[in-house]
């Protein structure tokens, strides 16, 4: 072991999270390099359910997906019989990447490098000159395929979402996301979808401050002045927050009818709210009422990787995939059912310029968490202040004005990464 590496390991052995619990991050966690290497064995490889892809990505047999699951690449596929499967995407000869596209539809798997070809379930299935050519070379005698297979995760869908697992002790999803998330998650997606869009994008920082940042309920109004301008999201709005029953996954919901106007936007300082402006195509903002509950705007997280918006009318899928211990790669998948008029889809996809890379609203996400990065790296030994609605990791089903979801995640990640 070199010294560089025994520095570290001892380093993250030493690791110890302030008194205070998780009201606090230490912002080493958002620049270690050893400890993001333990998230990616303990988080990512560990017991938790990973989100792949949708159901309707790979419809036919045949049909792959790649994506990846922490840093591993993952190829998912339909199967015979449409079995869904799911393997890392790395050759059993030198470690390749077999799949190379983001998707396609093929008879079997090829790896380009030597040849060697696994079937859909990733069983190796041929060997490029096993038995040598004009009777020389090839394979030993004892060569067994079977001991050489693409490596396999376990998978289950729920509503349409195909999650993955290294872990083979684990639960099934919907114990994983508990009776009230699961069931939240059936009145956004339980039915036929249909994807409207999809699109990517690179932000600079740790994986963790996208979730914290997702789980944020307190900033969404502050940060994003589009929303208090155009009155779309307002903290004013009846709303609250719901953790999961393990406090890793967590519900945000607000309804928009129900906005009284409160004293604190005029008194606080909040830049956002003394706009006098109007949008000249107030089309954007057209939305229906799509469910007899009255929410109208809902992020919910499923840890450690993903999260479903339904902002108006704008359905989305976003997850994420750490890319080094400061990179971040985000994906977009917006939706709509396939029950939709063509007037849903159009309103649909208008809306969704309110998210995304280059968006009206979240554009500042992807901003700010790299303000966050560049703003604690060079004290790795400070931590944040995370009080917002007490110090307690409870569901708050009255205020949005708490930060009770991001103590959840950090309470989960302590778990998870035995902190
Ligand atoms: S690395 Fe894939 S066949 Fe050699
Ligand atoms: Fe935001």
């Amino acid at each position: 072991m070199s010294p560089t590496v025994q520095v570290e390991r001892k380093h993250a052995a030493e690791f110890s999270w302030p008194p205070q619990g998780v009201t606090r991050a230490p912002y080493r966690l958002f620049t270690d390099p050893e400890i993001y290497k333990l998230e990616q064995e303990r988080i990512f490889r560990g017991k938790t359910w990973n989100f792949l892809c949708l159901d309707i990505e790979i419809q036919n047999v045949g049909d792959y997906r790649t994506t990846t699951v922490g840093e591993t690449p993952v190829i998912v596929t339909r199967g015979h019989e449409g079995k869904v499967h799911a393997m890392v995407n790395r050759c059993a000869h030198k470690g390749a990447l077999v799949c190379l596209k983001k998707k396609d539809n093929v008879a079997s798997l090829s790896c380009v490098y030597h040849a060697w070809n696994y079937e859909l379930d990733g069983r190796l299935k041929g060997v490029a000159f096993r038995n040598g050519v004009r009777g020389h070379g090839g394979m030993p005698e004892d060569f067994d395929p079977k001991q050489h297979r693409l490596r396999p995760l376990r998978v289950e869908s729920f509503c349409g979402m195909i999650f993955g697992t290294f872990a083979d002790e684990i639960e099934d999803v919907e114990t994983y996301l508990g009776p009230e998330m699961a069931s939240f998650i059936k009145r956004n997606l339980g039915r036929p979808l249909r994807i409207l869009g999809t699109h990517s994008q690179m932000i600079h920082n740790n994986w963790k401050l996208y979730a914290e940042n997702l789980r944020d309920s307190y900033h969404a109004t502050l940060l994003h002045t589009f929303y208090t301008t155009f009155k779309v999201n307002r903290l004013d709005m009846d709303g609250g927050i719901t953790l999961s029953e393990r406090k890793w996954h967590h519900l945000s919901f607000a309804r928009r009818a129900k906005m009284q106007e409160a004293a604190e936007y005029a008194d606080a300082k909040v830049h956002s709210a003394n706009y006098e402006s109007a949008l000249d195509g107030p089309g954007l903002l057209e939305a229906w009422e799509e469910f007899d509950d009255g929410i109208t705007h809902s992020i919910q997280t499923v840890f450690p990787n993903m999260c479903i918006q339904f902002t108006l009318n704008s359905l989305a899928i976003r997850f994420f995939a750490p890319r080094g211990v400061d990179q971040t790669e985000l994906f977009w998948i917006y939706l709509g059912y396939e029950r939709d008029t063509d007037e849903q889809s159009r309103m649909r996809v208008m809306q969704s310029n309110l998210t995304g890379a280059a968006g009206l609203v979240s554009l500042e996400d992807g901003c700010i968490n790299e303000f966050v990065q560049r703003g604690t790296r060079a004290d790795p030994d400070q931590s944040s202040f995370m009080e917002m609605g007490g110090r307690e990791v409870e569901s708050e089903r009255n205020s949005r004005a708490t930060e009770t979801a991001v103590r959840g995640f950090w309470y989960g990640y302590r778990n998870i990464m035995g902190f």
